[in-house]
């Protein structure tokens, strides 16, 4: 698989990570088989990035993503690197109680995470949101240390802004940033992508699909589960929605001219706008997975972009992308 760079610092990627989070989390129901199948397959089709959370079903992904590596051919696990974010706190209801970026918790959190994953050292760990409590350089200089001993790799952020990413890179090098990156979700293209370009940190980017809504299998009628994301996210409500699946017809019409499907466009889209954005697919079976890695044989011309740009513009989306409490926990948004 064509691979891409994480960062001036960091390794070579496949340059589709695996993000593991649905597999656990957020997204109603998964089946733990095929989530297992899913992630033997992404490593089999040369994915190298498995990407995953603590938090995520309070530990449940991290222990799936230890089965699937440790029942995965040698070969294939050894390829496998891991990205990890810590920080957000759970209760025993799935409750979320904020975030804790102080040192102590920071190799508190690592090493509950070495375990349940069952290995040495995590490749790149970051924490998840930015803790408004605790300055950054003691966030990442915890984790600078975790690197020094040898339990991580390489160091990340997620959902950080402009300044804090420039105030984390003088700390200790940043490999990537990880952040919402979609047709419709772009605000990263104002101050946060000109930063990350100008310091050599890359950006996986995370809902590609929007979660489901523009991959072009989501339906208006679709029920969620109360804990599912997608109840409670803006741009999936009522005439929100309308709206949002009148631009996914659009993109579909773009879709069927060049014989590829919504969800291939909409990657593809991602994957063209730099070496150093590294989409991660939220495919938890192994169909949507074939139909995400397809995306790397889809090439969009300059005709194909105008195209694309004009049927979904920057700002088309009707809906934030959080619901305003979790958007105000945003440091990317300040
Ligand atoms: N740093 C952060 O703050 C943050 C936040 C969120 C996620 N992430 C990471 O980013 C990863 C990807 O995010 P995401 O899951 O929201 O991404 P996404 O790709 O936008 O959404 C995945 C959802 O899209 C649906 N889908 C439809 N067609 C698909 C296809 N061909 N391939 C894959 N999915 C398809 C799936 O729904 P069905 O399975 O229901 O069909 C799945 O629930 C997560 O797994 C997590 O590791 C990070």
């Amino acid at each position: 698989m064509e691979t891409r760079p994480l960062g001036t610092t960091g390794p070579q990627v496949s340059a589709l990570g695996l993000g593991c989070m649905g597999m656990s989390a957020l997204y109603g129901t998964a089946d733990r088989a095929e989530s297992i199948a899913t992630i033997h397959a992404a490593l089999e089709a040369g994915v190298t990035l498995l990407d995953t959370g603590d938090f995520y079903g309070m530990g449940h992904n991290e222990m799936l993503i230890g089965e699937a590596l440790r029942s995965a051919p040698a070969a294939r696990r050894e390829q496998a690197l891991t990205s990890v974010k810590f920080g957000a706190l759970r209760g025993p209801d799935g409750e979320w109680g904020g975030v804790d970026g102080r040192p102590a918790a920071v190799k508190n959190f690592a090493a509950y995470s070495l375990q349940r994953l069952g290995v040495d050292h995590i490749d790149v760990y970051r924490i998840a949101r930015v803790d408004p409590g605790v300055p950054i350089e003691e966030t990442v200089g915890a984790i600078a240390e975790l690197v020094e001993k040898g339990y991580v790799r390489h160091i990340g952020l997620s959902e950080a802004g402009a300044d804090t990413i420039r105030r984390a890179a003088a700390t200790a090098p940043v490999v990537d940033l990880q952040i919402e990156y979609s047709l419709i979700s772009r605000s990263l293209e104002q101050s946060i992508l000109p930063t990350t370009r100008e310091l050599g940190i890359s950006i996986t980017a995370y809902g590609v699909l929007s979660r489901g809504l523009i991959s072009g299998h989501y339906t208006r009628d679709r029920r969620l589960a109360a804990n599912d994301f997608r109840s409670h996210s803006p741009r999936f409500q009522g005439e929100n929605l309308d709206h949002n699946l009148a631009l996914v017809d659009s993109l579909r019409k773009i879709a069927e001219q060049k014989g590829v499907s919504v969800a291939q466009i909409a990657i593809a889209w991602v994957l063209s706008r730099g070496e150093d954005i590294v989409p991660l697919i939220g495919a938890r079976t192994r169909e949507r997975l074939t139909e995400s890695l397809g995306a790397l044989d889809v090439t969009l011309d300059d005709a194909d972009l105008t195209a694309i740009e004009a049927a979904v513009p920057a700002d088309a989306a009707a809906g934030e992308r959080y619901a305003p409490a979790q958007m105000a926990t945003l440091d990317s948004e300040r």
